[in-house]
C-alpha cells in the first residue's frame, strides 16, 4: 500500500515554519528521505503567522520536535528568538535551520550557503572558488547566504549588483572581504573577466519578469548559476547556454540546504541525487 506512512508514539517529527507554508517543496524532499531511509519520522508544514513566530519556536520542545526549517519571511527574525546561532548564521543575518538541543533549547544555523556550494560542486566540479571575480545579482537573503559562501570559499572578488543600490553597499559595507557594490546599470560590463554569474534576485522566476542582461562581456568558461528554480532553465540560463557557458540551476541548493538539518533530526545523512530531483521536480509540475 503506498501513501502517507502511519506515524507511532516514537515518530521523530520535525518541520517547515514559514508563512504562508503552503508552496515548500520541503516536506517533499524530506518526505523522500525519509521513506528512502525507512525512518520512522515525518516532516510537516508549519504555518506560522510572523507575530507569533517565537511562540511558535519555543513550541517545539514542549511539541516533541526535534527542529526545523524556516522560510519567508522568518529567516531574520528567528535568528533573534533562538537560544545561540552559530557565527556564519550571525554574519549572514538569518537562520533556516533550528535544532531543539536535549536540554530544550534552541540553535540555529544557516546553510543555504553550504548548499548553494554543493550545489556547484556538483554540478560544476571543474569551477574553482580562488579562479577569479563572481558577479552576484541581488542584495536580498540570498543573496546575503552566497556571498558570504563565496567569500569564505576563497572567491578573491565579489561584485554586488542590484536594482536598489543602497542594499548593495549596505551588504558590501557589513560584510569583511573583497566586495564591492557596482551600479546596476553596469550589470552588462561588470561581467567582464568573471569566473562566476550569479543571480539571486527573483527575476526569472514564474510569474516574475525575465533578467534582461547581455553575457556578451563574459567569458565564455564563466559558470553561471540561478538560484531561482522555477522554472528549472530560467531565461538567464538559457542565454548562458546558448552563448556556451557551463550552468547550474537553483534547485541544487535547495536540495542539498536541507541535508545538514535531515541529518541533526534524523540521524543520516541523505544525498542528493536524481531520484531525489526527480521526486521533487513532480511537485513543482516541471
Ligand atoms: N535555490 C534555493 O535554495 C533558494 C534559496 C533562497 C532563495 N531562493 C530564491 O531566490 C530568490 C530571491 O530570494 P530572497 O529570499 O533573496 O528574496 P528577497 O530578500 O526578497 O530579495 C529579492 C531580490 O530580488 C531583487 N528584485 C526583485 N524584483 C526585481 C526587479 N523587478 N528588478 C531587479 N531586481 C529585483 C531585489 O532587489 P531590490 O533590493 O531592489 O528590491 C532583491 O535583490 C527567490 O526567487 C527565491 O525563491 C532560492
Amino acid at each position: 500500500m503506498s501513501g502517507a506512512p502511519y506515524l507511532t508514539g516514537r515518530t521523530r517529527l520535525a518541520g517547515i515554519m514559514g508563512w504562508p507554508v503552503g508552496h515548500s517543496l520541503s516536506p517533499r524532499l524530506h518526505g523522500h528521505w525519509l521513506r528512502r531511509h525507512g525512518i520512522d519520522g515525518a516532516y510537516v508544514p508549519l504555518a506560522a503567522p510572523p507575530d507569533r513566530l517565537e511562540q511558535a519556536l519555543r513550541a517545539l520542545p514542549a511539541l516533541g520536535f526535534r527542529g526545523c526549517n524556516l522560510t519567508i519571511p522568518h529567516k531574520e527574525a528567528a535568528l533573534a528568538a533562538v537560544d545561540r546561532a552559530t557565527p556564519l548564521a550571525r554574519r549572514i543575518g538569518a537562520i533556516n535551520t533550528v535544532v531543539v538541543e536535549p536540554d530544550d533549547t534552541l540553535s540555529g544555523d544557516n546553510t543555504d550557503g553550504f548548499g548553494f556550494l554543493a550545489s556547484l560542486a556538483d554540478g560544476c566540479p571543474t569551477w574553482q572558488a580562488e579562479a577569479g571575480p563572481a558577479v552576484l545579482l541581488g542584495a536580498g537573503g540570498a543573496a546575503r547566504a552566497v556571498t558570504v559562501a563565496l567569500l569564505d570559499a576563497g572567491v578573491p572578488e565579489v561584485r554586488l549588483l542590484n536594482r536598489t543600490p543602497e542594499r548593495a553597499r549596505k551588504l558590501a559595507a557589513e560584510l569583511d572581504g573583497p566586495v564591492a557594490a557596482v551600479p546596476w546599470a553596469e550589470r552588462a560590463t561588470a561581467l567582464d573577466g568573471a569566473t562566476l554569474l550569479v543571480n539571486t534576485t527573483s527575476l526569472g522566476m514564474a510569474g516574475q519578469p525575465p533578467l534582461v542582461l547581455s553575457l556578451d562581456a563574459l567569458p565564455r568558461s564563466a559558470l553561471v548559476t540561478d538560484v531561482v528554480y522555477t522554472p528549472l532553465i530560467t531565461p538567464l540560463l538559457a542565454v548562458a547556454r546558448a552563448h556556451g557557458n557551463p550552468v547550474v540551476d537553483g534547485l541544487g541548493m535547495l536540495l542539498h540546504q536541507a541535508r545538514p538539518g535531515f541529518r541533526a533530526w534524523f540521524g543520516v545523512d541523505p544525498v542528493v541525487d536524481d531520484e531525489l530531483r526527480a521526486a521533487v521536480l513532480a511537485a513543482t509540475g516541471s
